[in-house]
C-alpha cells in the first residue's frame, strides 16, 4: 500500500500500486485517442466511489450502501470499477474478485466543489424536487465539469473496445459527452438511482446544459415510470430539438434475493432478532442514511404524536431507528442529525418506559447487513417514510426477510419501491407526520392477522422478482440494442 492521499491527486492510479498501471483488460494504451484494444470483457462501471472504504480497524471492506449491494453479484463480471476514495484514505486494494478498481483522481479541493457542492447541495435536492434546498455557487458547476472531463479521459484511457460503460448515479451526468468524443465506440448507458422530478431540475441556472449532456447517453435507466416521465418532461422542456433523445427505460435496481432469503434461517441473524424482540410490545424499526428526503424527523414527530394521543402507551412501543450520518460537511446534515437527537432525547423524557428502556432508541453507526437483518426479523413493523426516493433497497429488503411471518411495512408512497410493493404496504406520505401516526396506530390495532401474514408473503413475492440478474440483463441488453435507435433519432430517420 501507499501512503495517505495527499489532497493533490490528479492522476489516475490503477489501484495498488499508486502509478498509472496496466489496463483492466491487461492491455496498455497510456494517451487518451490512442487505439484501444478489443481484447478482454466487456463492462465497466463508473461511479462517485469505488466499492471499497476504508475502516480504521477492520481495514479495507466492502462499501456500505445500496449500490455496492446492487452490484455486489454482477462484480465478476465487471472487468473495473471506476470511482473516488473519500479524501485522505489510503490506496486501495487492486481489485475485488475479478473487477479491477482504478481511481478517479480528483483534487481535495475539486471534490468539495463538485461532490459536495454541485452533486449533494445542487444536484440531489433538485433530482428530489425539494427547491428549498437547493443551492447553486458558480464555482461547483465549473469544478463538476472539470471533474467530468478529468473522468472521462481516465475512462477513455482503461477500456476495451467496444466495451459498455455503465455509469451510475448523478455525479457522472455529464460523462458521456466527453466521453463519446474520445471514444466514439464505447456504448455508454446511465443508471439513475434517485427520482427525477422534473420541476425543480427544469430551474437551476445550468439545465439545459444538463439536460444536453445527459442525451449523450445512449440509455437512460430509472428506477420507475414516474421517473421516466419526469426525465422526458425535463428532456422536452430543456434540450433542443437537434440534441436527440436516448432510449429511456423504467428498469429498477435489483438486490440479492437469494442472500435476504438465506437470512430468515441465519443463526446470527435469529439470535440477533431474538435479543431486539425480547422485551414486550410492539417494535418499530427504521433503517437510513440521515437525509433530509428519508423523512427521519416526521417518523419521530409520528410517534410523538401516538403517544401524546395517549392511543398507545410507552410501555407498549418501541421504535428503533438506524441512522447513519452522512455528508456532515454540509450544515443542513449536520442540523438534521443534532434535531433528530434532540427529538429522540424528548421523546425518551416524555414517556418514560416502566422498564427504564428508552421508547426511541437511535443507532448511529453503520451495522453490519446481518445485524440489520437481526433487528429487521425483529420488527413487527418497518416505518420506511421518505418524501421521496430513487427506489429505497430496504423496503425490498425487509419485505423479502419477511416474507414468511405476519408483519407491517409502512411505507411512503415517493419511494420508488412503492410502485413495486406499495399494494402490499401501508401507504402514506412521508411528509404528513399524523397519517404515519394513524398509520402506525392502525397497524398496532390490526396486530399479527392472518391477512397481514398474507400481505406480507405477496409483498415479498412482488421484491423476490427484483433481482441483480434481471437488472443487469435488462440493462446489458437494452444498451446493446439502444445505438441503432439512438443513431437512427440523431440521424433524423
Ligand atoms: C445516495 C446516492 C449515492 C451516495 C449516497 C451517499 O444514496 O444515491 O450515490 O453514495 O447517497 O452520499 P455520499 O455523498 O456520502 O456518497
Amino acid at each position: 500500500m501507499v501512503g495517505v492521499h495527499d489532497g493533490r491527486r490528479s492522476r489516475s492510479r490503477f489501484i495498488g500500486d499508486g502509478s498509472d498501471g496496466p489496463d483492466a483488460d491487461g492491455s496498455s494504451h497510456d494517451a487518451p485517442g490512442e487505439q484501444p484494444t478489443a481484447a478482454g470483457p466487456r463492462l465497466y462501471v463508473v461511479a462517485a466511489r469505488l466499492p471499497v472504504d476504508f475502516h480504521p480497524v477492520e481495514g479495507w471492506r466492502r462499501a456500505p450502501g445500496g449500490l455496492v449491494s446492487a452490484l455486489e453479484p454482477t462484480l465478476n463480471e465487471t472487468t473495473a470499477w471506476f470511482g473516488e476514495t473519500r479524501p485522505g484514505q489510503p490506496c486501495p486494494p487492486v481489485r475485488i474478485g475479478r473487477c479491477g478498481l482504478i481511481e478517479l483522481p480528483v483534487t481535495a479541493n475539486d471534490h468539495e466543489l463538485a461532490h459536495d457542492g454541485f452533486c449533494n447541495r445542487t444536484l440531489w435536492p433538485a433530482l428530489h424536487g425539494i427547491g428549498g434546498n437547493v443551492e447553486e455557487q458558480g464555482a461547483w458547476w465549473d469544478a463538476w465539469r472539470r471533474r467530468t472531463a478529468v473522468a472521462a479521459e481516465v475512462v477513455a484511457r482503461h477500456t476495451a473496445r467496444d466495451a459498455v460503460v455503465w455509469v451510475h448515479d448523478y455525479h457522472y451526468f455529464g460523462l458521456a459527452t466527453p466521453l463519446r468524443r474520445l471514444r466514439p465506440d464505447l456504448r455508454i448507458g446511465l443508471s439513475c438511482h434517485t427520482p427525477i422530478v422534473d420541476e425543480v431540475l427544469a430551474e437551476l441556472t445550468n439545465s439545459r446544459e444538463l439536460a444536453r449532456g445527459i442525451v449523450d447517453f445512449e440509455l437512460i435507466t430509472v428506477q420507475t415510470e414516474r421517473d421516466r416521465d419526469g426525465l422526458l418532461r425535463w428532456l422536452d422542456r430543456r434540450r433542443s430539438p437537434a440534441d436527440g433523445r436516448p432510449a429511456v427505460i423504467a428498469n429498477p435496481v435489483g438486490f440479492d434475493v437469494e442472500r435476504w432469503i438465506r437470512r430468515r434461517t441465519d443463526d446470527v441473524v435469529l439470535s440477533l432478532a431474538e435479543r431486539h424482540r425480547a422485551p414486550a410490545g410492539v417494535l418499530i424499526v427504521g433503517v437510513d442514511r440521515i437525509d433530509y428526503t428519508k423523512g427521519l424527523l416526521h417518523k419521530l414527530h409520528a410517534i410523538e404524536v401516538l403517544l401524546a394521543s395517549g392511543r398507545v402507551a410507552p410501555d407498549d412501543v418501541r421504535f428503533v431507528q438506524i441512522a447513519v450520518p452522512s455528508r456532515t460537511s454540509i450544515p443542513l446534515y449536520a442540523y438534521l442529525g443534532r434535531q433528530m437527537k434532540e427529538t429522540a432525547e424528548r421523546i425518551n423524557a416524555d414517556f418514560p418506559r416502566s422498564d427504564g428502556r428508552p421508547v426511541v432508541t437511535m443507532v448511529d453507526e453503520q451495522l453490519a447487513p446481518r445485524q440489520v437483518a437481526g433487528l429487521m426479523r425483529a420488527a413487527d413493523i418497518a416505518l420506511v417514510t421518505p418524501a421521496r426516493d430513487g427506489m429505497n433497497l430496504v423496503a425490498l429488503e425487509f419485505a423479502v426477510l419477511n416474507g414468511d411471518r405476519p408483519c407491517e411495512l409502512i411505507l411512503g408512497h415517493g419511494a420508488g419501491a412503492a410502485e413495486y410493493i406499495g399494494r402490499w404496504c401501508r401507504l402514506v406520505d412521508g411528509t404528513d407526520v399524523n397519517g404515519i401516526a394513524d398509520a402506525i396506530g392502525d397497524s398496532i390495532d390490526t396486530g399479527r392477522d392472518e391477512a397481514t401474514a398474507d400481505r406480507a408473503r405477496q409483498r415479498a413475492d412482488a421484491a423476490s422478482v427484483l433481482t441483480v440478474e434481471r437488472w443487469s440483463r435488462t440493462f446489458l441488453d437494452t444498451v446493446s440494442r439502444s445505438r441503432d435507435v439512438v443513431s437512427g433519432v440523431r440521424a433524423g430517420m
